[in-house]
């Protein structure tokens, strides 16, 4: 029987308290925090449920037969010399060939003849659930092909609390609602090519700074959320993944409410076992295991990349002194085993790891990863994730120029013979390679991980982040290799000067075009959302050429305050990190052969300091020092709620995102649904996701999308709720019909009965509470034009 303890630490009363206490002593001892994170025992056994029914049947039979230290065998990873970031060794005796686990989200990590796809942050700006679910099944068979039976993705926490988040951009959105449903469009894709997904990091994994413990003595951040918190925001994507099926999510570096993320047993055994029915397994990130029994007892599954500090002989030893229940490694052997039989990975998958050299200069047996067949996805997807945020004066798309100009660092490849500038640093530390072509800053931090990571990668252009999430990419397209071919057709005569700080612009440039990137890696949250070199050189183009060009890689928000009112800065487009075909599918948007189609994910502000606290990492402070805490007092008002909420206008808001056509959006239609259960409390059985009825049917909301302009382009109307009790306006419905000019769409909008509750932390449930509810569309979350109120 699983209690639910009621220490959980309630609202920003629970809060104030630890802050009440910082100019005490220091704390030492982490028995201060006793009881913040509430005990959930015990680990709840999988059941199978409907759709697990046959496999886990299929791993029960197996596990039956295995010896104790047979089961603890699959629970540990081990180095078997391969480049898999991780592997579950084989068990010969009983025909078990092991897994082999791999980075990451936006492509194949660490090795030869494979794709980077658009990254995540890129794919949350695309809107597009139908997109997502190709690349998800794009990558899953290159992962398939290379041998990889999981791929550690896709990526819903961090939730872009904090504004300069390193790993932001390996999320798709800093909205709970957007990021839940692309994820769970990932999952299906990735797992319908019989690769299985690891939804990561659970949960709250907020920052990079302390995100592990050891930095200055201080344990890791502790994430400090208040039930509902938890619930409604940073709860919500990984319930949609558990929902489209995820075989397992990995519990994350950092501390829940004081406890570690992969020894909580209220995160682990309470929420996701409980009451979301999760029947899969869970695993550590890598080291990201600070205790044997714990881990075992709260639900910990599988450790990576080595079982043998913890788990391994101490298991076993744990398991005969009576410390840990057999029955606990009998599930954990059960869950990942019958994980592996669902998807079909004992029949038909090849050899773990048989595509994934250790060193890829070696030697080695070639096995391709690319299917021709994906290039449309990798082309589309990249196109569609980027934003025109401004467009002034006719300056795009381009006609057929005489001359143009292209400035900035950014605008080509670092070095061909280097791996994508994304994934340099780890490339670099991985093979001990001389860091050609970076400059000294870059060089300077190689040598000393942990120091200031420079505000921009000024090796070239980047398309996508540095670390677990990077990709090696063997086909590679860069913004000026595709422009120089394009102008070569249209006889442009194309001007460059890549390297000088305050450039001189050539007489007669119709259009410049100014590169620049706002650069992240893992390990490390941002300096700065904007740097002073590139907005002094869009400042110098612009000072010189009528129609300046701003094209931003960016890896999270990019502020342009410091150049946007410049009457020569005409245009500018945030180019996110669109993958392999960066260059190619630039000069489609350029050239107007695509209609911009991406609406921000996040919000762009005016200054950093209109962020407010949700600027910046957590500090370890005064008596909270070797245990640093992250209070996460804004509770559920995150980003454009936030915003919303303090008054604060944005520069570009949540949602934004301008194209080359107009649209309209008219006729309004709210309607209940009758049929599902609409009371106040769902009642259904737990299927993995929550009760079934939760996902019941309440309402149906229809707009007509209409193409008012003159070419074909991609609208994606959005719907907004006000709960009562909440924040103003919740993303809860998004589209994007393809129109051609003149034609007309209606687009239908599913409300379950989710998505307008709010979790009532009396009840532990989540609550639909009667009365009216303010319906928004429109094509922003600032621009909603259509209003409407439904009556429940
Ligand atoms: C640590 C990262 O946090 C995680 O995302 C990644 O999958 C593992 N390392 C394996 O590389």
């Amino acid at each position: 029987m699983v209690t639910h303890s009621r220490l959980w630490l309630s609202g920003v009363a629970g809060l104030a308290a630890l802050a009440a206490a910082a100019n005490d002593a220091i704390i030492t001892s982490d028995t201060y925090f006793y009881g913040q994170s509430p005990a959930v025992y015990p680990s709840p056994e999988m059941t199978g449920g409907a759709e697990w029914a046959a496999a886990y049947e299929k791993a029960k039979a197996l596990v039956a037969q295995m010896s104790l230290e047979e089961k603890v065998n699959v629970t540990g990873g081990v180095d078997l010399g391969t480049g898999c970031s991780g592997s579950v060794p084989p068990n010969k005796r009983l025909n078990f060939p092991g897994m082999c686990v791999s980075d990451a989200s936006n492509g194949l990590r660490n090795t030869d003849l494979v794709n980077a796809y658009p990254a995540g942050i890129h794919v949350g700006s695309s809107w597009n659930k139908d997109l997502a679910r190709r690349r998800g099944a794009a990558m899953g068979g290159e992962f398939r092909r290379k041998g990889v039976n999981v791929l550690l993705g896709p990526v819903v926490g961090p939730a872009w609390r904090v504004a300069r988040g390193g790993r932001n951009w390996e999320a798709f959105s800093a909205d709970s609602y957007l990021s839940g449903s692309l994820a769970a469009q990932t999952i299906q894709g990735v797992q319908s090519e019989g690769v299985q997904t690891s939804l990561k990091h659970y949960i709250a994994n907020e920052q990079e700074l302390n995100r592990n413990p050891g930095v200055d003595e201080a344990q890791a951040v502790s994430s400090n959320i208040d039930d509902k918190t938890m619930h409604e925001v940073y709860l919500w994507p990984f319930q949609d993944g558990v929902r489209a099926g995820t075989s397992n999510i990995m519990c994350s570096y950092q501390r829940i409410n004081n406890s570690y993320g992969c020894a909580n047993s209220k995160t682990l055994n309470g929420i996701l076992k409980t009451e979301l029915g999760f029947q899969g397994f869970v695993m550590s990130d890598w080291d990201a295991q600070h205790a044997g029994v714990a881990t075992a007892l709260a639900g910990m599954d599988m450790v990576m990349p080595s079982g043998s500090k913890f788990w391994g002989s101490h298991l076993i030893e744990a398991v005969r002194n009576g410390s840990v229940p057999e029955s606990r490694v009998t599930d954990m052997a059960t869950r990942i085993l019958t994980a592996w039989y669902q998807f079909g990975q004992d029949t038909k998958f090849p050899k773990p790891g048989i595509g994934m050299p250790y060193d890829v200069r070696q030697p080695h047996e070639t096995v391709e990863g690319r299917d021709p067949q994906d290039r449309s996805t990798l082309l589309e997807g990249a196109i569609e994730g980027y934003v025109l945020v401004k467009n002034t004066n006719e300056t795009l798309p381009l006609r057929s120029p005489r001359v143009i100009s292209l400035f900035g660092y950014s605008a080509r490849s670092a070095d061909s013979s280097s791996p994508g500038p994304g994934d340099m640093l780890i490339y670099l530390w991985r093979y001990g390679m001389t860091p050609v072509g970076l400059d000294s800053a870059l060089a300077g931090l190689i040598k000393s991980p942990g120091s200031r990571l420079p505000d921009i990668a000024i090796n070239g252009t980047m398309m996508g982040g540095g670390g677990s999430g990077g990709t090696t990419p063997a086909v590679f397209v860069s913004p000026y290799d595709a422009l120089s071919v394009r102008a070569a057709q249209d006889d442009t005569a194309l001007y460059h000067d890549f390297g000088t700080p305050k450039p001189a612009v050539v007489g007669g440039s119709e259009a410049c075009i100014v590169f620049g990137n706002a650069w992240a890696a893992e390990g490390y949250d941002r300096p700065r959302l904007s740097d002073n070199f590139t907005d002094t050189l869009v400042n110098t183009v612009a000072g010189q050429c009528s129609k300046t060009i701003v094209v931003l890689h960016n890896a999270g928000p990019r502020l342009v305050d410091g150049f946007v009112d410049h009457p020569n800065v005409t245009a500018i487009l945030f180019s996110h990190l669109p993958g392999r075909e960066s260059g190619t599918s630039l000069v489609k948007l350029l050239y107007g052969e695509a209609s911009p189609s991406g609406k921000l994910s996040y919000t762009v502000a005016r200054q950093e300091s209109d962020y407010g606290h949700l600027l910046k990492p957590d500090e370890p402070a005064g008596r909270f020092k070797k245990f640093p805490q992250s209070d996460f007092t804004e509770g559920v008002y995150l980003d454009y709620k936030y915003f919303d909420k303090h008054n604060v206008s944005p520069r570009y808001e949540f949602g934004f995102g301008l194209s080359y056509t107009t649209f309209h959006l008219a006729n309004l239609s709210i309607q209940r649904v009758q049929g599902g259960n609409s009371g106040e409390w769902p009642l259904g059985a737990i299927v993995p996701g929550g009760p079934a009825d939760l996902f019941h049917d309440i309402a149906l909301v229809a707009v007509e999308v209409r193409n008012t302009g003159n070419v074909a382009g991609a609208e994606v109307p959005q719907l907004y709720v006000g709960i009562p009790g909440g924040p103003a306006k919740q993303l809860r419905g998004f589209d994007k019909p393809f129109l051609q000019p003149g034609e007309v769409r209606t687009v239908q909008f599913r409300l379950t009965r989710r998505d307008l509750s709010t979790w009532d932390t009396a009840a532990q449930k989540w609550r639909l509470q009667r009365g009216q509810y303010a319906i928004h569309v429109g094509t922003s979350s600032r621009d909603l034009p259509l209003q409407g109120t439904l009556t429940i």
